[in-house]
């Protein structure tokens, strides 16, 4: 057998391991063998991956793609773009474009787009209000990865249901057996010190993320996991920013709830005193933290409170997040920034400092996001017969991201410029074709496809 292409020279690592000089193999866009050297076919294609690790493509849960509607921040061009370039093979876009995914049509209109512009595999989540509960089952036949609900009011405004919607979503989710993510921070208490705040005219960077405290991101992910106790639904906590928050969530995952967790880079990177630092650049919603707090999120990441890491890649313009006048007046300033092609250096960054094993990075970074929503094993997996998803990395390479312009999003705002890293990707692999290398996006835009995730239902 000729293969299409073969990855050799490189340290294979999955999370139950690693083997050392050996190689992937792919025919038509699948694993047809993995191990060493002299047990890989010969291939029209050799990629030398030059010693660096071969792991399961790195699937990120999180990303606000934009599209459609938000073009002017992002697309689905430019934020799969990011992600070939920074080794992330599936993505998987929020609801809150313009219109919000709300129903079957707004749904595949955003599959639509994506099927033309994509670099790399996506999916969507569909959100769920108090104007489409009856559209649950409709969206799940559409195809939607999972679905998300808004618990306070973040960037697209999209309002709340009540807590009795909320049940009542959590019981027709059920019944599709796909789960149900939050914004898991209590909208009451955030529009009080919202409000409060303002009146007082504290209007620093600082003062926005004391608007939203660690108790409203902790009460909501309590009340979520009691509602999904007694419906027996499967959910999940977005963006989980705070120790406060992730203790909640290790609390119901021993009550015995399906409840999983995803944090992003930045919560376990930064401390509060970066909003005085780089200002309303770092504003986003959650905030990040203080360093107590940081601490407690790192400990509760380490005993498996957090199944998974995620961006939150959240694109804006300069203008948007005043990066003229970074700590000008906070109210006028708007939350999130971009993470993609920063998320795998950060996370080789706490694998060279020895925060964590690289194969415990493959986990939380490829496995557990691909079975976290149903994608797994052909996602998050180097089984023989999957998708022949990789990222290959280079642990050692220590650089600084000098100049942010140089990234591949739209917009590139991101209080990750002048950080030091100790790690890249070097190349991207996604069902075979090498989509990025050599520092170059190098795949074609619309060659990514949705994951199907109901082909055998
Ligand atoms: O900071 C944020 N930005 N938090 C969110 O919840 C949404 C996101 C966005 O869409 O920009
Ligand atoms: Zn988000």
């Amino acid at each position: 057998m000729t293969a299409d292409l073969v990855v050799r020279n490189c340290t294979v690592v999955t999370p139950a391991g690693r083997t050392p000089d050996a190689g992937v193999a792919v025919e038509d866009g699948t694993i047809v063998a993995v191990g060493r050297p002299d047990s890989l076919p010969d291939a029209e294609r050799v990629l030398d991956a030059g010693g660096n690790f071969l792991v399961p493509g790195i699937v990120d849960g999180h990303i606000h793609n934009r599209e459609p509607g938000l073009e002017y921040k992002e697309d689905w061009e430019s934020a799969t773009r990011a992600a070939a370039a920074g080794g992330v093979t599936t993505v998987v876009g929020m609801p809150n474009t313009d219109p919000v995914v709300d129903r079957p049509e707004h749904l595949e209109l955003k599959f639509e787009r994506g099927e033309a512009k994509a670099h790399v595999d996506f999916q969507s989540y569909a959100v769920v209000t108090s104007e489409n509960l009856d559209l649950i089952p409709a969206l799940d036949e559409a195809g939607a990865l999972g679905y998300k609900v808004f618990l306070g009011s973040t960037v697209g405004d999209v309002p709340p249901p009540s807590d009795g919607e909320i049940l009542e979503a959590m019981e027709k989710i059920r019944e599709t057996g796909k789960r149900l993510g939050f914004h898991e921070e209590n909208g009451e208490i955030i529009d009080h010190y919202t409000e409060r705040f303002r009146a007082e005219g504290r209007n620093e960077p600082i003062d926005h993320s004391h608007s939203r405290p660690v108790i409203a991101e902790r009460e909501a992910i309590e009340r979520m996991i009691t509602f999904a106790e007694e419906t027996g639904a499967k959910i999940h906590m977005f963006h989980v920013s705070s120790g406060s928050g992730a203790e909640a969530v290790a609390r119901g995952k021993e009550r015995g709830v399906d409840v999983t967790a995803e944090t992003c880079p930045h919560y376990l990177w930064f401390t509060e005193d970066v909003m005085a630092e780089k200002g309303n650049v770092a504003r986003i919603q959650p905030p990040i933290r203080d360093e107590a707090e940081r601490e407690r999120l790192w400990n509760a990441f380490e005993d498996g409170a957090i199944d998974c890491i995620a961006t939150d890649h959240a694109p804006h313009t300069d203008e948007e997040k005043l990066v003229d006048d970074p700590f000008g007046n906070t109210w006028d300033a708007i939350s999130g920034f971009v993470g993609l092609e920063t998320e795998v250096p950060v996370m080789l960054t706490f694998v060279d400092e020895g925060r964590l094993s690289a194969e415990e990075w493959v986990y939380r970074h490829s496995t557990r996001p691909a079975q976290v929503w149903g994608m797994y094993p052909a996602k998050g997996s180097l089984q023989v017969g999957t998708d022949a998803d990789f990222t290959v990395v280079d642990p050692d390479s220590e650089w600084t991201l000098d100049d942010r312009t140089d990234l591949h999003s739209k917009n590139t705002v991101t209080p990750f410029e002048g950080e030091t890293f100790a790690g890249k990707a070097t190349a991207t692999v996604v069902r075979g074709e090498v989509v990025y290398e050599d520092g170059a996006v190098v795949g074609e835009s619309g060659y990514g496809t949705r994951v199907d995730v109901d082909a055998d239902d």
